[in-house]
C-alpha cells in the first residue's frame, strides 16, 4: 500500500479521535462511539479508494457501527484505485473513554482486498507477546497460563517473578488469573482495552510482557495486525461459550466465513488455533492507532485554548516493517495553529 494512503488513514484514525475525546469524561460511551464512527466513515469517504469494512463493530452491544460490508471511499467507480479491506474499531474502550480511563483508542487494519480475516462478533481467547517469542515455538493459546509464562521469562532473560502478563479483568478469567498468580507472575489487570494489552506487549516501556485471556474477535484481528508489524506474537481462537446462545453464535459465524471466503474457497476450521498470519495474510498490511485518553502508549487528545488540536498516533507498518509515533497538531477554526 501506499505512504499516502496510510496517511491518509492516518488522518481517519486522528478525527476519529478527536471527535470522540469531546466525551472524554462525560459518562455517555454510546455518544462517545457515535461520534467517532460518524467522523471515520466521513473521512474514510473523502480517500480515493475502493475500502471495504471487514470488520466493523459488533452487534454483541448494538454500538452504533461501520457496517461488514459497508463500501467506503471515492474510488469504487474508478477502475485503478487500490482495493482495501478494513478492520475498525472507531473507539477501541468505550468506557474508558466515557470515565476518562487510561488507553481508550481509536484503532484501524488496513490491508489489500481479501487478506484480514472475517472476524465473528464473538469471543476469542488470545495470546499475544512481544518479537523475542514470536519464532521461540514456546507459546500457545491452548498452552497452560504456567508454560506461557515461563515461556517469557525465558525468551526475555528475567526471572519468572518479574514477568508482566496483562488480563481484562472479568469474572471468566478468575481462574486465569490465579494460575497466573500461582506460576510466580505479576498480573496487570485493564476494565477494557484489549487491543492496547496485546499491542502493549511489543511496545517498549509499557511493562507488558505478555497477554492472555478472552475478548472481542474483532479486536484480535486489529491486534494481530499491529503484532504482524512489529514482528510479535498472536494466537487465537474462537470462543463461543457455552450458554444458550453459543449455538446461535457459531451459525453466524459459519455463515460469515462461508460468506467471506466463497470466491476462494479458503477453509476456516472455527474450533482450531487461528495464528497471526492467519487472521492477516500477507505482508503488506498496517494498523494504525489514535490516543483519545492518555496511556502508557499514546498520549490522548489535547486540546489547547487557541482551538488547535494536537493528536498522538502510531502507525506499525507491516510492509515496511516500521513503527511511526506521530504528534499532529491541527490548526483551529479561526487559523491559530499552536504546538
Ligand atoms: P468497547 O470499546 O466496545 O467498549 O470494547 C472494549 C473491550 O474491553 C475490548 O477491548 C474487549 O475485546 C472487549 O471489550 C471485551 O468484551 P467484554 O466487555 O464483553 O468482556
Amino acid at each position: 500500500m501506499q505512504t499516502s494512503l496510510i496517511m491518509q488513514v492516518l488522518n481517519v484514525a486522528e478525527l476519529a479521535a478527536i471527535a470522540a475525546a469531546a466525551f472524554n469524561g462525560r459518562g455517555d460511551k454510546r455518544a462517545a462511539d457515535a461520534a467517532a464512527t460518524e467522523a471515520m466513515r466521513q473521512a474514510f469517504n473523502d480517500i480515493d479508494f475502493a475500502g471495504r469494512i471487514v470488520i466493523g463493530e459488533g452487534e454483541r452491544d448494538e454500538a452504533p457501527m461501520l457496517f461488514i460490508g459497508e463500501e467506503l471511499g471515492l474510488g469504487w467507480e474508478v477502475y485503478e484505485s487500490p482495493k482495501i479491506d478494513i478492520a475498525v474499531d472507531p473507539l477501541e474502550g468505550t468506557n474508558l473513554c466515557a470515565y476518562n480511563q487510561p488507553n481508550a483508542l481509536t484503532t484501524i487494519a488496513i490491508a489489500p482486498r481479501g487478506a484480514l480475516l472475517f472476524a465473528p462478533d464473538t469471543y476469542m481467547d488470545k495470546i499475544a507477546a512481544g518479537p523475542a517469542l514470536l519464532d521461540a515455538g514456546t507459546l500457545g493459546v491452548d498452552h497452560a497460563p504456567a508454560d506461557n509464562v515461563r515461556a517469557v521469562a525465558e525468551a526475555l532473560d528475567k526471572p519468572v517473578s518479574e514477568v508482566n502478563v496483562c488480563i481484562l479483568a472479568r469474572e471468566r478469567h478468575a481462574d486465569l488469573i490465579a494460575a497466573v498468580r500461582e506460576a510466580g507472575a505479576r498480573v496487570r489487570l485493564i476494565d477494557d482495552g484489549d487491543v492496547f494489552g496485546a499491542i502493549a506487549t511489543a511496545v517498549p516501556g509499557t511493562g507488558i510482557d505478555l497477554y492472555l485471556g478472552s475478548g472481542g474477535s474483532p479486536e484480535g484481528v486489529l491486534a494481530a495486525t499491529g503484532l504482524k508489524a512489529i514482528g510479535g506474537f498472536f494466537e487465537g481462537r474462537f470462543n463461543f461459550g457455552v450458554d444458550e446462545k453459543a449455538d446461535e453464535k457459531r451459525a453466524r459465524a459459519e455463515q460469515m466465513v462461508a460468506d467471506a471466503f466463497a470466491a476462494t474457497g479458503t477453509r476456516i476450521d472455527l474450533d482450531g488455533v487461528l495464528p497471526r498470519d492467519l487472521l492477516v495474510a500477507g505482508d503488506d498490511a498496517a494498523f494504525i492507532a489514535c490516543g483519545v485518553t492518555d496511556g502508557e502508549m499514546l498520549d490522548g487528545v489535547y486540546l489547547d485554548p487557541s482551538g488547535s488540536v494536537t493528536t498522538h498516533s502510531l502507525i506499525m507498518n507491516a510492509a515496511d516493517q516500521t513503527v511511526r509515533f506521530i504528534r499532529t497538531t491541527h490548526r483551529s477554526e479561526n487559523g491559530v495553529v499552536r504546538f
